[in-house]
């Protein structure tokens, strides 16, 4: 079973998809993590993000079983994710990778932008998670602010606002929901009950 999981940034998507991951004993690959190694390498190398020849070179360098989430987290580093995700060339170089997962014996949870739509059309189960962006700031305000990092809730709101009209406008694989993905709008559910909706989801669709 390919269980695939899209969604706009700070909707809950990654909590969604690991507690799936550990209900059904599914490998699970946050791909959003990806393109932020990715971006965060270009950062680190001082890359120009207008070079896609060499920002692709990064990409297919890419070690998945090196990454650290840990390191990617920073809205410095979301921030560069998305701007290397609206290449072509980036995101043709981690299809493979990302179908390689999802293609497993076992079946797998994928989470990201173009899951439903690009890297798993044959997914048995779809899901679009999705909220507010005043919601997804506060969530995503409340996590960053726990970190220590300096940000209000406005900078927040806005940098959010910036990646959705990035990831939603962008040419190629832009973040739309899948014709058969099932929408889960958590903006009013809390942690819990949004998982228990998206195991009602995947209940319903096996
Ligand atoms: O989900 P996360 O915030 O970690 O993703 C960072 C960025 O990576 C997103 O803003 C998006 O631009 C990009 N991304 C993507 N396709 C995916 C996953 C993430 O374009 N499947």
């Amino acid at each position: 079973m390919i269980i695939a999981i899209d969604g706009p940034a700070a909707s809950g998507k990654g909590t969604i998809a690991r507690s799936l991951a550990a209900h059904f004993g599914l490998p699970h690959l946050d791909t959003g993590l990806l393109y932020r190694a990715v971006g965060a390498k270009a950062l680190a190398d001082h890359v120009d993000f207008e070079d896609e020849a060499a920002l692709a070179q990064l990409a297919g360098a890419l070690n998945l079983a090196a990454l650290d989430p840990e390191a990617l987290k920073s809205g410095a580093v979301g921030e560069a994710a998305s701007r290397v995700a609206v290449l072509p060339q980036v995101r043709a170089k981690l299809l493979t990778l990302q179908q390689d997962f999802a293609c497993q014996p076992s079946g797998a949870v994928l989470d990201g932008r173009d899951i439903g739509t690009v890297i798993a059309p044959e997914a048995e189960v779809k899901i679009f998670v999705t909220a507010t962006p005043e919601a997804r700031a506060e969530r995503r305000y409340r996590e960053l602010a726990g970190r220590g990092e300096p940000v209000t809730y406005e900078q927040v709101l806005a940098d959010i606002l910036r990646r959705d009209e990035r990831d939603s406008g962008r040419a190629s694989a832009p973040l739309i929901r899948a014709a058969d993905a099932v929408v889960l709008d958590n903006t009013a559910l809390g942690r819990d009950a949004s998982i228990a909706r998206a195991l009602e989801i995947v209940a319903a669709r096996t």
